[in-house]
């Protein structure tokens, strides 16, 4: 499927890749091709460093979907991971970054080694699993868009948001384990220490809830004819690299990904400057072998796009970019 039969189609498009690579642009020019295909399309910034307003040209409150001006269907999103924490933190009654406190009497017991294991894990990147909450609301309950692109930050983030399901699952099979082990005996000593009312703990529950909602999430994230990740790159030794290792995982979770764009390429023109011609000829190898292997031996469809002159920011310029990315 080509980048625009996607916009057209799926529901849901990621972009990721390395930092400064272009994915926010790439991310931001889709979204607004989409909402004028008259998809009506909301697009989302996952990454603390948010830059999709700047991108946009216009200031996005933090954590408030906001109509984008001039662009008919089009909604921006910069997730406020820290606002999620605090949403969490009045739902359970505690705070996830804080560890769970062990009673000094439980020194003694024989569970000491299984409590220390859950204990010296503080719940795993707990900061993205909010971020992720927020994405999971628009992958899994009901909303009015048609289409959602994620923007999502650079590969090392991206890869830990896809590994939440399994490191949740982990920490929660620990707690289960535990919680059979001491059920009744801390039943007891809880009678016996505490003075009667019980402060009911649905710490355990709401871990549940999340890790089964990040699985259903992932049967849609899973599905070609629902998500695909678009890769973006530069044509650079490191970018290679960096690329090959997203690519694993995604293949490893079993993302669809489709196209790689192979960003800011100098272009071979004849009055180029000895600097730019350098450049041009560093690439032009990197190219070669980006060819060679994500297309030839991987399958993947590759989109090449030419290094603008000027910053690629604001509607007219994410027009004229959209043009070459999607054709
Ligand atoms: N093809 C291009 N030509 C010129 N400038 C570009 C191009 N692609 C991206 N840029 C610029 O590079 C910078 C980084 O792009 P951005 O999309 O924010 O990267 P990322 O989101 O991957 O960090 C921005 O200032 C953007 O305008
Ligand atoms: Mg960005």
């Amino acid at each position: 499927m080509n980048l625009s039969e996607m916009l057209l189609k799926l529901k849901i498009i990621m972009f990721g890749g390395k930092g400064g690579v272009g994915k926010t642009t790439c991310a931001s020019s889709s979204a607004i091709w989409a909402a004028e295909h008259g998809r009506n399309t909301l697009i989302i910034s996952t990454d603390p460093a948010h830059s999709l307003g700047d991108s946009l040209g216009i200031a996005l409150p933090p954590g408030e979907p906001t109509k984008i001006p001039g662009v008919e269907g089009l909604t921006a999103l910069e997730i406020d991971p820290k606002a999620d924490m605090s949403e969490y933190k009045g739902l359970t009654g505690m705070s996830p970054v804080e560890r769970m406190e062990i009673p000094d009497i439980m020194g003694e017991l024989p569970m000491m080694e299984d409590l220390q294991d859950i204990t010296s894990m503080s719940p795993p990147g707990i900061d993205e699993v909010f971020a992720l909450l927020k994405v999971l609301e628009f992958i899994e309950t009901d909303h009015d868009y048609d289409l959602v692109i994620f923007d999502t930050a650079p590969t090392g983030h991206t890869l830990r948001f896809l590994s939440l399901p399994e490191t949740l699952s982990g920490w929660i099979g620990k707690l289960l384990k535990l919680r059979l082990k001491l059920g009744n005996l801390m039943g007891m000593m809880k009678s016996l220490f505490t003075s009667g009312e019980k402060k009911k703990d649905n710490s355990l529950e709401v871990l549940e809830r999340l890790k089964d909602s990040i699985i259903r999430a992932r049967d849609d994230l899973t599905n070609p004819m629902i998500n695909s990740f678009v890769v973006v790159m530069i044509a650079e030794e490191m970018a290679i690299s960096e690329t090959g290792r997203l690519l694993n995982e995604l293949l490893k979770y079993n993302i669809p990904i489709s196209n790689i764009v192979v960003n800011q390429l100098y272009l071979d023109e004849e009055d180029l400057c000895d600097f730019c011609q350098s450049r041009r000829k560093m690439q032009a190898s990197n190219l070669l072998k980006i060819q060679k292997v994500f297309r030839d031996k991987l399958g993947k469809e590759l989109i090449e796009i030419p290094l603008f002159r000027g910053e690629i920011r604001e509607y007219d310029n994410l027009k004229i970019f959209g043009e070459q990315l999607i054709k």
